[in-house]
């Protein structure tokens, strides 16, 4: 007899149904798995073993076979214990087939029959109630699970017996519950920088845009205090990003106790980090840190100290949103719409431009420093301003210091007139950074000098087309923070001045 259990595969963050067929025949005494386990699946048949005996069912001196439908999809991860197990209980009878059939199941077993969390499940319970199923998890999973829907029937014991005893309807398993995160009380605030008036600026105008951000300046500028305050003016997520973002870090693993948060993402990896760890992919299909920033930001710090490689495979995320990693023998995936913050110094010594300061290497400090930032990279970037060392005066008598809690406020008010035209013409997007470059002429609409000042500008700076578009975008948000419709010749003036043109000449 076939016992039949479905399960998930994942593909990018979409949870593909997998059938796990499970037949318990004559023949010599054989447990195999087919339909492309990898190593992990493939050693899920000892922790199988190991749990039906120390649940007090012993495997049927019988030859069992488990096959994994679709046969061409590949398998990864340590969730199909579970499903193969049930299968195998409803093959010998244990467990009642037909109940089995309402569920997607996933989960991983140790020896002791205990289940151990894994990761996805709240993607895997989003396919199960789009399939109008119920789902069995892990006990640890179950409140990350329950955000699918509160109206569906999940399960979550601890152990196999557990569930075997709901099963027979000797213990009855109660649903878990959906919890939040409580938010957030102690990012560091805007308030505790000191002078610095034209970076702060810059980093209000990139929080109301969603804009990329490259702040360029000498050691000890502030330049890492600076962005790691972003937290603290951004929105926290609508629920619908907060799933689709929560999903990403379901399937890193990364969900601690199954809360969710409304936080915007903040990830500042290492400069050391690979491209698999960037990116995403490697051994397993994982989302990398430009995913798990998805509806966040991305903090570079140190940026030309990154692998320069591992730079430029970031170009096609900030330009799709999308992170896209090839396997062996098909493509996943995976969400990676972020604002990307970086910082780095002018040269290698740290300190070129500070009065007074002369490279010990001359001018090639600076030239051979910026060098590994490449042009199309430093393209995609919209604001790259300069943060000055802090004046000692600045320090000492700083005056009066704008908190977080104000800056915010004037973002939200930003980010609300975006929203608000982006849905009256019916357009998915949500920021400025991110409007489509065919509507740019309809959402930037821009009164007469504002028109003849921006084409001149173009010729003498040679802007590219990209960044020609970047500019107009720019220009809508400092035009939405002043909260008037028409944009002018000043915010295509602020817009230019920000992006720094310059900077990166000199250079040359
Ligand atoms: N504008 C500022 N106001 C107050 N403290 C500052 C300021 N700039 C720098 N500091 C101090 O200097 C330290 C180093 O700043 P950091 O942000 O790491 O500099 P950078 O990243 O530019 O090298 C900070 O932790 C902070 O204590
Ligand atoms: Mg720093």
């Amino acid at each position: 007899m076939v016992s039949r259990v479905t399960t998930v595969a994942f593909q990018g963050i979409e949870a593909v149904p997998v059938d796990v067929q499970v037949q318990v025949g004559p023949g010599m005494v054989a447990f195999t798995i087919v339909g492309l386990p990898d190593k992990a699946v493939g050693e899920s048949r000892e922790r199988v073993r190991g749990a039906l005996h120390a649940s007090g069912l012993a495997l049927p001196a019988k030859r069992v076979t488990v096959n994994l439908a679709p046969a061409d999809l590949p398998k990864e991860g340590s969730h199909y214990d579970l499903p193969i197990a049930l299968g195998v209980m409803a093959a010998i009878g244990a467990i009642p087939a037909d109940q089995l059939s309402q569920y997607v199941v996933l989960g991983e077993l140790g020896l002791d029959g205990d289940l151990a969390p894994v990761t996805g499940v709240l993607p895997a319970a989003m396919g199960a109630n789009g399939l109008g199923k119920s789902l069995i998890c892990p006990k640890a999973c179950g409140s990350e699970a329950a955000w699918a829907d509160p109206d569906m029937d999940i399960l979550a014991p601890q152990s196999l017996i557990q569930l075997a005893n709901h099963f027979q309807g000797t213990q009855v398993l109660s649903r878990p519950s959906a919890k939040l995160r409580g938010p957030a009380t102690d990012l560091p605030d805007l308030g505790d920088v000191k002078g610095q008036e034209s970076a702060k600026r810059a980093l209000e105008i990139a929080a109301a845009g969603g804009h990329n951000l490259l702040m360029v300046g000498p050691s000890g500028a502030g330049k890492s205090m600076l962005a790691s305050r972003l937290p603290s003016i951004l929105q926290p997520l609508e629920p619908r990003e907060l799933l689709e973002v929560s999903m990403i870090t379901s399937l890193a693993g990364e969900l601690a106790d199954g809360r969710l948060t409304d936080r915007r993402p903040f990830r500042a990896p290492h400069h050391s980090a690979s491209m698999a760890a960037l990116v995403g992919g490697g051994i397993k299909a994982k989302p990398g840190e430009v995913s798990l920033a998805h509806n966040g930001v991305l903090f570079l710090d140190e940026l030309p100290e990154f692998n320069p490689q591992v730079l430029d495979s970031l170009r096609q995320p900030l330009e799709t949103g999308e992170a896209v990693i090839a396997r062996a023998n098909h493509r996943v995936s995976y969400p990676a719409r972020i604002q990307l913050i970086a910082a780095m110094n002018p040269c290698r010594c740290g300190h070129a431009g500070e009065p007074g300061h002369q490279c010990r290497r001359g001018h090639k400090c600076q030239s051979d420093y910026q060098a590994r930032l490449s042009g199309p990279l430093l393209d995609r970037i919209d604001l790259r301003i300069e943060v000055p060392a802090v004046t000692a005066r600045d320090l000492i008598n700083p005056g009066s210091q704008e908190t977080s809690k104000s800056v915010a406020a004037r973002v939200a008010r930003a980010r609300r007139i975006q929203e608000d035209r982006f849905r009256e013409r019916g357009l998915s997007g949500r920021t400025n950074a991110h409007t489509p470059a065919g509507h740019l002429e309809d959402l930037v609409p821009l009164d007469q000098p504002a028109r003849a000042f921006l084409s001149d500008a173009a010729d003498t700076l040679a802007l590219s087309a990209r960044g020609y578009h970047r500019v107009l975008k720019l220009a809508r948000t400092l035009a939405d923070l002043d909260d008037v419709e028409t944009v002018g010749r000043i915010h295509i003036a602020e817009a230019l001045s920000l992006r720094g043109e310059t900077l990166f000449r000199q250079a040359a």
